[in-house]
């Protein structure tokens, strides 16, 4: 049966969910499932605006048929390529043989890259500001490079001042029949999945995001509606200000994440210590992850959220434990910067970590090494525990 509700008067959503799904792109574990959102606006000309995964087709086709009643779809907006919101276009295609795709050269260039299929008599190419007239509703599009791909675009809509804005301002997590952020605990439900989606699939793109922030300051904007997660018609600008943070890399909390590697205990041991300590500093919300147990996606959500990060991590084959490196790299690869970072090492026989871990942080912007590195040497000793009271009065300060 159709699954669809309505935004406005006119305007319906008409996507669906998946919550089988391990990882979205096969990376990033989503327990919560996720969410694929698609919308049509009812006027004198009809528009989909993104069609959605492959997984949610059938429904998806039914949804889409039950809203138009019979009626023929005139246009389909392609804000974003990426196969998550494009799973269905050939079929529309066989269903609405007439319809215009609405995109943009490189829109395009993607469609015949991904389907074997080209079909140039349907291309409607849009340009930076143009408008589509569908009656009472003109929707207007923008470019927003980057956020994520390329080619995305976001489809402003005039009239009820609706931003489709593509995967910015989407979320991780699967909608439970509420599909607006004011029927939901957002904070408690889907601010870390929304933190966690942003910084590992746009994170690197902190600069086209702030450009995107710019261009849509301009635009009055009742209504949100991203292709993940909830619809938001109020308090969007308690969304823009996470936004606006998570894309300048400016952090949201002063805190403290520690971040470990260990393989018999010992550099968990001085892991577990410092947080102790910094706890009795009086430091709240410490956050400790086990490198090797807690997939990374959710340690570089909170390395963004907290101004300080704790690295340790022992030596491994005259390097970096490799899952550590591995993280490091993802963190210098999404451009993580403006932190402060304090590094431990570990070794038994020739040390690696300590110098292996200043290399991937020179690679990031505007880090600040917080307390003296230290190096230990296979365990931690009584004797050394100044040493870390003075890491820890360290950060305490830099706080
Ligand atoms: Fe939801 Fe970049 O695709």
């Amino acid at each position: 049966m159709h699954c669809v509700q309505s935004v406005t008067e006119s305007i319906y959503w008409i996507g669906g969910n998946d919550r089988r799904l391990e990882r979205f792109e096969n990376m990033f574990p989503i327990p919560k499932g996720v969410s694929y959102n698609s919308h049509i606006i009812l006027d004198e000309k009809t528009m989909v605006i993104d069609t959605v995964d492959q997984s949610i087709r059938m429904q998806y086709l039914e949804n889409i048929k039950y809203i138009l009643n019979g009626r023929d779809l005139d246009y389909l907006v392609v804000n974003h390529m990426e196969p998550d919101h494009c799973g269905n276009i050939e079929d529309l295609l066989k269903l609405y043989p007439k319809m215009k795709i609405v995109g943009n050269a490189k829109t395009f260039k993607f469609f015949e890259q991904f389907y074997n299929i080209s079909s140039p008599e349907n291309y409607y190419s849009v340009k930076e500001g143009d408008v589509v007239d569908l009656g009472k509703h003109k929707v207007q599009f923008f470019n927003m490079p980057m956020v994520h791909w390329p080619e995305v675009m976001v489809a402003y809509e005039q009239t009820e001042k609706i931003l489709f804005s593509a995967d910015a301002f989407g979320t991780f997590g699967a909608l439970n029949g509420n599909i607006f952020t004011d029927q939901v605990d957002f904070e408690g439900y889907y601010l870390s999945e929304s933190r966690r989606y942003y910084t590992n699939i746009v994170g690197k793109y902190g600069v086209q995001v702030q450009m995107a922030l710019k261009k849509l300051s301009a635009l009055e904007i009742k209504i949100i509606a991203p292709l993940h997660g909830p619809i938001w018609r109020d308090n969007i600008d308690y969304l823009l200000d996470k936004y606006n943070k998570w894309s300048s890399y400016v952090p949201e909390k002063q805190g403290v994440v520690i971040v470990y590697a260990s393989m018999y205990g010992n550099t968990e041991n001085v892991a577990n210590c410092i947080a102790n300590k910094l706890a009795q500093q009086g430091v709240k919300d410490i956050k400790v992850y086990d490198v090797s147990k807690t997939h990374p996606s959710y340690i570089i959500a909170d390395a963004w959220k907290y101004s300080n990060l704790v690295i340790a991590s022992p030596t491994y084959n005259g390097g970096l434990y490799l899952v550590m490196d591995a993280l490091l790299h993802e963190l210098s690869s999404l451009s993580f910067q403006n932190r402060k970072v304090t590094i431990l090492g570990n070794y038994t026989w020739a040390t690696g970590a300590l110098n292996s871990i200043k290399e991937h942080l020179s690679k990031m912007k505007n880090i600040e090494i917080v307390g003296e590195p230290l190096d230990i040497n296979s365990s931690i000793k009584h004797d050394q525990e100044t040493l870390l009271d003075e890491i820890v009065q360290e950060i305490v300060k830099s706080l």
